[in-house]
């Protein structure tokens, strides 16, 4: 009696996982016996047996818990620069714990692109006409985050390229850096329009929601983790107020280094993350840019940038 609750207990573990995307599942029955936590997701025959025979008229309490699958592991190793590792002294993946070489960083980048392009989370997968996943340097020190795609980037499948994308890459040159060097993301990764049902308008832009911020949420920690930056620069309201993850405002927000802290990602090394005015609402008030420009002086202090060449 208590097998067959098992066995269907199992079936219907088998199918719940198979209805998650990419996460790991720790299984933990019984819990009274930590010997039993399967190691992985998927709950083979092996494993089955592995289950604690139930005492007839026992209940069998079962927990899921969420495990980040991408570089978790890499956390508690740090890999140092020596002849055997072949690492260059100023190597990205020397800095303490993230194991990702430059071409695995490229690989996992491009295979969550690949996600990105046919994800339908949520309505913005039906209206978008590109998704966005975000661009740059997967070595870089600095990636800026923004909130999400507007006309010109859902037309070419690119991050920040229109006005407000042209004003990012002069804030980026008076920092001393060239686009190329840095990453370039958005919170959402599809544009969200007010009037989805006419894509090709001028004017069709919006914040994302709650929903879509929540729905997309996962793919901008991925990046984060799997680039590792030492900074982050939110663009924008609704971009810090995720990443900080804190309701506050903007204004509040700013002039402050905070250690980042991501829901569904271990971080390998810690990332500090700082907000400042999106260029769209500098493009607005330009009155705010001196004040962007002193958070902009904030990060440069940090990373050792002495800005462009006068
Ligand atoms: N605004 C954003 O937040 N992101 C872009 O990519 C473009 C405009």
């Amino acid at each position: 009696m208590a097998q067959d609750s098992l066995r269907r207990l199992a079936g219907e573990l088998r199918r719940f996982i198979a209805n998650q995307e990419e996460d790991e599942f720790i299984l933990t029955a019984a819990p009274q016996r930590a010997a039993d936590i399967l190691p992985s997701a998927s709950v083979q025959p092996a494993a089955q047996e592995a289950l604690p025979k139930m005492p007839e008229g026992e209940t069998l309490t079962v927990e899921f818990t969420r495990k980040p699958k991408s570089i978790t592991p890499s956390a508690a190793v740090e890999v140092q620069p020596t002849a055997e590792t072949g690492l260059a002294a100023d190597s990205q993946i020397s800095l303490s714990g993230s194991l990702m070489t430059t071409a695995q960083k490229t690989t996992a980048l491009a295979e969550l692109a690949e996600t990105i392009k046919s994800c339908t989370r949520c309505p913005l997968g039906s209206s978008r006409l590109n998704a966005v996943p975000g661009e740059g340097n997967v070595d870089a020190d600095l990636m800026f985050v923004g909130e999400g795609p507007g006309f010109d980037e859902d037309r070419q499948g690119r991050p920040f390229v229109g006005r407000a994308g042209q004003l990012l890459d002069k804030m980026i040159a008076a920092m001393g850096l060239k686009r190329e060097q840095v990453f370039i993301a958005n919170i959402a990764k599809c544009h969200p329009m007010t009037d989805p049902l006419h894509p090709e308008k001028h004017g069709n832009d919006r914040a994302p929601n709650a929903e879509e911020i929540a729905c997309c949420r996962k793919y901008i920690e991925k990046q984060i983790s799997i680039i590792c930056p030492k900074y982050v620069v939110a663009l924008g309201g609704v971009s810090a107020k995720a990443l900080i993850a804190d309701a506050k405002s903007l204004g509040a927000l700013r002039g402050k280094f905070y250690d980042l802290h991501l829901d569904s990602v271990t971080l390998p090394r810690p990332v500090k993350i700082l907000a400042t005015f999106h260029p769209a609402a500098l493009l607005r008030n330009p009155g705010w840019k001196k004040d962007a420009w002193l958070d902009l002086q904030m990060v440069m202090a940090e990373l050792g940038l002495k800005g462009a060449a006068k």
